[in-house]
């Protein structure tokens, strides 16, 4: 087995291939002036071996997206004896459907692209919805990160009965049940509901279920420009919530998004390093958990 890190997420290519004891390598990777890419791996690692390429496709998206597709097809080319892919952040997951008629079907492609690279297997990470492994052919493992943010809300707030899980979207229904289960069952939720305008992707919360009190725990999977996140703040704050606490997934982080979030009246944001986020980027309110131990188990157990 090696291990094919991710030069954008050094940190956690080095923390799986610790927690595997494997040997880790990274791609060559050349960008030409025009932006393309030329990606070279060393035949000599990766003849005859389980190939893990780990790479999460942020930001640019497409170009990341395009290197997983070039990592995967320079794997098969100099002869791994299987490839598979650890994308913790998988490109276009929001786009998992055609909304509305005239649409593409973005992560259909970016899933028959990374295929046909030929792609054995993949591990993803908290997918935006669950009918996306079933999109693949290949066999997929998708791991969550909500035990982690259990763990932490339970450190945050000992006391059950002060806790308030919020989905801050409809579509945060499923996850904030898997917390309430993982918390021990019969917590305080509260759902937000959100309409976003497709065509300006501006927010506007219409209302919300359930009681607000103690200490609120909004859990989310993705991150983007944070107006989600700000429009549930401002909901919770201005309806009682002792103190707002964010946990989510993965940390996109659009441009302005840190400005928008660290100035918001929200006491801390925990997000994973499926993305990597830079110092530059980084803020008080934020902190980082780690999904190395989560990958590397997932692996350990076959
Ligand atoms: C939406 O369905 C997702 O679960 C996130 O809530 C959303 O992608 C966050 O995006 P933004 O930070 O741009 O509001």
């Amino acid at each position: 087995m090696i291990l094919v890190g991710d030069p954008q997420n050094k940190a956690l290519s080095e923390s799986i291939a610790q927690n595997l004891s494997c040997e880790l390598i990274y791609p060559n990777i050349f960008i030409f002036p025009d932006s393309e890419q030329r990606i070279k791996l060393d035949p000599d690692k990766i003849l005859g071996q389980k190939v893990y390429i780990l790479k999460s496709c942020n930001m640019p998206i497409d170009a990341d997206t395009m290197q997983l597709a070039f990592l995967i097809d320079a794997a098969v080319r100099a002869g791994a004896d299987k490839v598979i892919g650890i994308v913790p952040y998988l490109s276009y997951m929001r786009a998992d459907h055609v909304f509305r008629t005239g649409e593409a079907s973005p992560l259909e492609i970016v899933i028959k692209l990374i295929e046909a690279a030929g792609l054995n297997e993949i591990i993803i990470v908290d997918p935006h919805s669950i009918k996306i492994p079933e999109m693949f052919k290949i066999g997929v493992k998708s791991l969550s990160a909500l035990s982690l943010f259990a763990q932490k809300i339970n450190e945050i707030e000992p006391n059950k009965e002060n806790i308030t899980i919020v989905a801050p979207d409809m579509g945060g229904l499923r996850r904030i049940g898997q917390i309430d289960q993982l918390l021990g069952g019969s917590i305080n939720k509260v759902t937000i509901n959100k309409d976003r305008d497709y065509n300006s992707g501006a927010v506007k919360v219409a209302e919300y279920k359930g009681e607000i009190r103690g200490r609120c725990f909004i859990v989310d999977d993705i991150i983007s420009t944070g107006k989600t996140i700000l429009q549930a703040v401002e909901v919770l704050t201005d309806n009682g919530a002792e103190e707002v606490y964010v946990l989510a997934t993965h940390p996109v982080f659009s441009k302005g998004s840190n400005k928008l979030l660290s100035d918001s009246k929200v006491k801390k944001i925990y997000v994973t390093n499926s993305i990597p986020v830079s110092d530059s980027e980084s803020y008080e309110k934020l902190g980082i958990l780690s999904i190395s131990g989560l990958i590397a188990e997932s692996i350990t157990n076959g």
